[in-house]
């Protein structure tokens, strides 16, 4: 039986490896498009374009890169870890590692669990809106229970960049505009991630990311640059990466972009002084892929080998995908560049990470646990639970929830792409395992779906050509027989694989129905593809396609009810002034068809409210609720802070979300205690349904020494109401949540007027003043 490794067995093996096994320890190596060429993608597209090299060529190469593994250099004890390809891949390398090397070193695997490994859940800007840390933890832990069990011992999250900027695609993979829901978010992921014992088979490491910052990449483009003020930085952007790490995270990712001019991959300020001393992070930093080798093009840099050692120097421990730890660390060292004890220091850190993993005493994973453990009844009950708590009432003209058995028109290319539910980051995940929403809802009710092209491209027949509908026409008779341009029609293939399922559940033995629809449910919005990484858009409003089709379907008089799958906040002015009911649902994951059937059809009360403004235009971007309050503040008057073409305000303000029912704020007190402020609210439902309500309570420092935000959250609470019920909702609203650095960077609060807001939205709160004394 193998003796369990200890910190001082690590300090018997560090004092073994030679100065490549060290830089080994750092490597990790996977199938990275941008490094797995030597040369920069921009060169390889060239070579395309000139002939150099053929699609086929680059699609040959790109599948190579993806099954070399480098086997030789394993052996040598040159890799320390890997991007994870599957169990089956994980065992046969780490036997090399593990029996081959001289060393006998273990390797980890890791991977982008963002959002569930094959059990997708919302996309985390979805799961934010339920503004509920318990869930959070909940869908955590239930992915790293199916990945850790594949093989996975590092997922590439929690992201918890503040994203204000709807534009950035990477909005879709953070918890929304507001720092406090991030750490809160944050957190949670981390300690269902790692479950506090990473050694556990159902635990994986968090890797916090991208420190720090990256949110606020200029004009939302990604990869862009990042500007701002120390005292921006440390009250909006560095708050929710210190609660995820004091959450306990194991490994942090510092982020592509530079701050104020250093590339956070080189950031010793940031990587030493404020991650290890302020923060007291004691865990392993991983690069982002290839950033190391990018520190050239962002111009810090003379070449790979000044790359490798600003970053070990600046405090990076391993070296994702660039190689260039691998190729100049040893070369580095020797030369008395990079000194050998911050080499040491970095490889203690991932040996000290792999003892923790337990990877010293079980390298392997067990192939058929790892099956048994996706997509469990447990699992998928969790992201059934998560995409309810998920979706957003945005409108609702009295036309919802259906009553059960409602025919209805389903028109919309998205309802039948059932891989789309994923979104972005869900690479672990399989087409099959999804259902698509017109397959879903087919099975609840008489559904006839038509495709985007059959709405657009042919006449409506019957009753949806033109004119309102008369409800007491003789109902339509439908035969599966003209369905033909549905199914001639579809867009892509996976349109084309689910193109006929629904209308034959309804319609089994393809005989004539009488089919009288009362309502239009449109899903319409972005495709998986729009958000996340290198997904960011200068126009942010719906497709020209999508708005024909919503219009067109307006024409028909029928209840138009707006079902919005997207990555990100829209631009959505005209459907929030005329469609009859909008939901939105994100990409709201593998029961995403099955939870809005429930939300529609009223077996659901919605209650998930936006962590992410909507804006009315793309030019109103960024666009967020804790705005800081400006000298003109906007007016009827010409020279105040607004535009001339477009509102200030949002279409859907932050907190905002509708439910089946209604609740009444009423006396609302608030009182410093200590150095505390202590506010009390009556929430109500005075409506018909039991529901949940998201509670949110906002601080406002009229009078300070620096500008303030017009307001900022200061704590939530989500809590179940029957209808006709009261509860009495408490805050602690510490001191920190009205504290700010002033102009010499000094943090504290002042004497003087504190407003306490609190309500059901960022907009629509009670107020009460508190005369706040500094009690110091
Ligand atoms: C680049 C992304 O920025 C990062 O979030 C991700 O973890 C890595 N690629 C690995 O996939």
């Amino acid at each position: 039986m193998e003796m369990k490794m200890t910190e001082e067995g690590i300090g018997q093996l560090l004092a073994q490896m030679t100065l490549e096994e060290k830089a080994g320890q750092l490597n990790q190596k996977g199938p990275s498009m941008v490094g797995a060429f030597g040369m920069s993608m921009d060169e390889i597209m060239q070579m395309v374009e000139d002939g150099r090299m053929t699609m086929q060529d680059l699609m040959d190469k790109m599948a190579g890169a993806k099954a070399d593994y480098y086997e030789d250099d394993l052996r040598a004890g040159k890799i320390g870890s890997y991007a994870w390809a599957s169990v089956e891949m994980c065992n046969y390398l780490q036997k090399i590692a593990v029996e081959e090397t001289r060393l006998h070193i273990p390797l980890f695997f890791g991977y982008d669990v963002v959002h569930g490994f094959r059990t997708i859940t919302p996309i985390p800007l979805g799961e934010s809106c339920a503004w509920d840390a318990a869930l959070w933890e909940e869908t955590a832990r239930m992915s790293a229970r199916e990945a850790a069990a594949n093989g996975v011992k590092m997922t590439f999250a929690p992201m918890v960049d503040v994203a204000k900027d709807a534009r950035w695609g990477r909005i879709a993979e953070s918890a929304g505009e507001d720092a406090l829901l991030n750490g809160d978010y944050g957190a949670a992921r981390v300690r269902g991630f790692q479950n506090h014992d990473l050694s556990r088979p159902d635990s994986m490491a968090a890797c916090v990311k991208h420190f720090a910052a990256y949110g606020a990449v200029e004009s939302g483009r990604d990869y862009s640059r990042v500007d701002m003020s120390e005292q921006k930085f440390r009250e909006e952007y560095l708050p929710s990466y210190a609660k995820a790490i004091g959450a306990g995270a194991a490994s942090v990712m510092p982020a592509f972009n530079d701050i104020s001019g250093i590339p956070c991959s080189v950031n010793r300020k940031l990587l030493r002084d404020i991650l290890r001393d302020e923060l007291h992070f004691d865990g392993v930093t991983v690069s982002d892929s290839n950033a190391i080798a990018e520190c050239v093009n962002h111009g810090i840099a003379e070449d790979r080998a000044d790359a490798a050692a600003q970053a070990l120097s600046a405090g990076m421990d391993i070296d994702m995908n660039a190689g260039c730890f691998a190729d100049h660390l040893v070369s580095l060292v020797e030369s008395g560049r990079v000194s050998e004890k911050a080499l040491d220091e970095a490889v203690r850190r991932v040996l000290r990470l792999k003892m923790k993993m337990g990877l010293f005493e079980n390298p392997y994973f067990d192939e058929k646990a790892a099956a048994a453990s996706i997509l469990t009844t447990e699992n998928l009950a969790v992201a059934r639970k998560a995409a309810e708590e998920s979706m957003v009432l945005l409108k609702n003209e009295g036309v919802l929830p259906l009553k059960e058995g409602t025919p209805v028109i389903l028109a919309g290319d998205l309802a039948d792409m059932a891989g789309q539910l994923a979104g972005t980051w869900s690479y672990g995940s399989k087409a099959e395992d999804f259902t698509s929403i017109r397959t879903v809802l087919g099975k609840e009710t008489a559904v006839k779906y038509l495709s985007t092209d059959a709405v657009l491209a042919q006449p409506l027949p019957g009753f949806l050509t033109g004119g309102r509908h008369d409800r007491s026409d003789d109902a339509e008779t439908w035969s599966n027989a003209d369905d033909a341009e549905v199914r001639n029609n579809p867009d892509d293939a996976e349109a084309r694989s689910n193109a006929d399922d629904g209308e034959a559940q309804n319609n089994p033995d393809g005989a004539s129905i009488s089919f009288k629809p009362e309502a239009v449910i449109a899903v319409i919005g972005e495709t998986k593809a729009e958000s996340g990484e290198a997904s960011s858009k200068s126009d942010i409003s719906l497709s020209a396609r999508d708005m024909a089709l919503f219009r067109k379907l307006k024409e028909t008089g029928l209840p138009v009810i707006a079902v919005l799958m997207n990555g990100r906040p829209m631009a959505i002015p005209e459907l929030a002034k005329s469609a009859d009911a909008i939901v939105e649902i994100w990409a709201p994951g593998i029961e995403g068809g099955e939870a809005l059937a429930e939300l529609l059809f009223g077996r659901i009360n919605p209650s998930g409210k936006l962590t992410t403004t909507f804006p009315y235009a793309s030019g109103q971007c960024p666009l967020y609720y804790d705005h800081i309050s400006t000298g003109r503040p906007a007016g009827r008057f010409k020279f105040t802070s607004k535009y001339l073409d477009a509102p200030n305000e949002p279409v859907y303000p932050f907190g905002f979300g509708l439910s089946y029912t209604n609740y009444t704020y009423s006396e609302l007190s608030a009182v410093q205690k200590g150095s505390n402020i202590e506010a009390d609210i009556t929430v109500t439902n005075s409506g018909q349904r039991d529901g949940d309500e998201i509670v949110q309570c906002y601080v406002h420092d009229p009078a300070a020494r620096r500008v303030r935000p017009v307001k900022r959250l200061a704590g939530y609470r989500r809590i179940h109401l029957k209808a006709g019920e009261s509860e009495r909702v408490h805050f602690t609203i510490t001191r920190d949540a009205i504290s700010y650095y002033d102009a010499e960077m000094h943090y504290g609060t002042d004497s003087g007027e504190i407003e306490v807001l609190i309500g059901g939205s960022s907009e629509d709160t009670m107020k009460a003043a508190v005369d706040y004394r500094r009690a110091d």
